[in-house]
C-alpha cells in the first residue's frame, strides 16, 4: 500500500539539498533500486547501472572526488550530509548491442540513428523513481550533475568502467532545512500553458 498517494508524490518532490546525518534504512535504499529498474528502457535494454554509496567512507569518497579544495559552500555543506549517494549510470554500448539483435536489425550500429542518447534517457528514467521513492518513503533526494572535470577521478576512485556513463548523482537522506536553494529560489514554474502545445506548435 502506498503511504503518500502517487499524486502528492509527484507534488511534494522537491529536491532537498540539505540532510541530517541519521542513517537511511538500507531496506529503503532497495526500494529505491527496485523501483529504478521498473523504469521503461529502449527495446527492454535496461543499459543502467546503479552505483551505491551508503557507508561515510564511500560517501566522502566520492565528494573528495568530485569536489575542489577551499572551504565548502552551502550547496556542499548540506549535500555532503547526505549518508547515501547513488549514481545512475548510462551505458550506450549496450543499447548499441540491443538494436543490432535480430527483432531491431540496426546491424551497422550508427549512432545516426538514434533520435535521442535513449541511453541517457532510460538512466534518466529510472533515477526518477530513485526520487519519487525517498517522497513515498518520507525521505529527501536531489539529483545533481557531476563536473565534467571531475569525472575521471570519480572514475578511477570508485572504478566505473570507461564505457559507462554516470548521468549525474543522487544524494538520500533526511530532509533537514537550510540547504541551498537551489534554482527554484530564482525561478518560477513555468505556467502550464506556455509549454503545453495543443493540436501542434501554436504562439
Ligand atoms: C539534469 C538535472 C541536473 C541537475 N543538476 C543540479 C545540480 O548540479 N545541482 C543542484 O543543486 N540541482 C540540480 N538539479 C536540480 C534542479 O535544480 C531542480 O530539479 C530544479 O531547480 C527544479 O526544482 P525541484 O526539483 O526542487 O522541483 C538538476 C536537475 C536535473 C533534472
Amino acid at each position: 500500500m502506498p503511504r503518500v498517494e502517487f499524486s502528492e508524490v509527484v507534488r511534494r518532490r522537491r529536491m532537498v539539498r540539505r540532510y541530517t546525518t541519521d542513517p537511511v534504512d538500507p531496506a529503503v535504499v532497495d526500494r529505491a533500486l527496485a523501483h529504478a529498474v521498473r523504469a521503461p528502457s529502449a527495446g527492454f535494454t535496461q543499459g543502467w547501472a546503479f552505483v551505491v554509496l551508503d557507508t561515510p567512507d564511500d560517501v566522502a569518497r566520492f565528494w573528495s572526488a568530485t569536489t575542489g579544495p577551499g572551504a565548502p559552500d552551502r550547496w556542499l555543506r548540506g549535500m555532503s550530509r547526505a549518508p547515501v549517494v547513488v549514481l545512475p549510470c548510462s551505458r550506450k554500448a549496450a543499447y548499441l548491442e540491443r538494436y543490432a539483435e535480430p527483432d531491431k536489425g540496426w546491424t551497422d550500429r550508427d549512432e545516426a540513428r538514434w533520435p535521442v542518447p535513449y541511453w541517457h534517457c532510460d538512466a534518466a528514467m529510472a533515477a526518477l523513481l530513485v526520487l519519487q521513492t525517498a517522497v513515498d518513503e518520507g525521505l529527501g533526494a536531489c539529483f545533481f550533475g557531476v563536473p565534467p572535470d571531475r569525472l575521471g577521478d570519480l572514475r578511477a576512485e570508485l572504478g566505473i568502467p570507461d564505457d559507462v556513463d554516470p548521468v549525474g548523482a543522487i544524494t538520500l537522506g533526511h530532509p533537514e532545512p537550510g540547504g541551498a536553494t537551489g534554482s527554484p529560489g530564482r525561478r518560477r514554474r513555468t505556467p502550464l500553458e506556455q509549454v503545453v502545445h495543443r493540436g501542434g506548435w501554436q504562439g
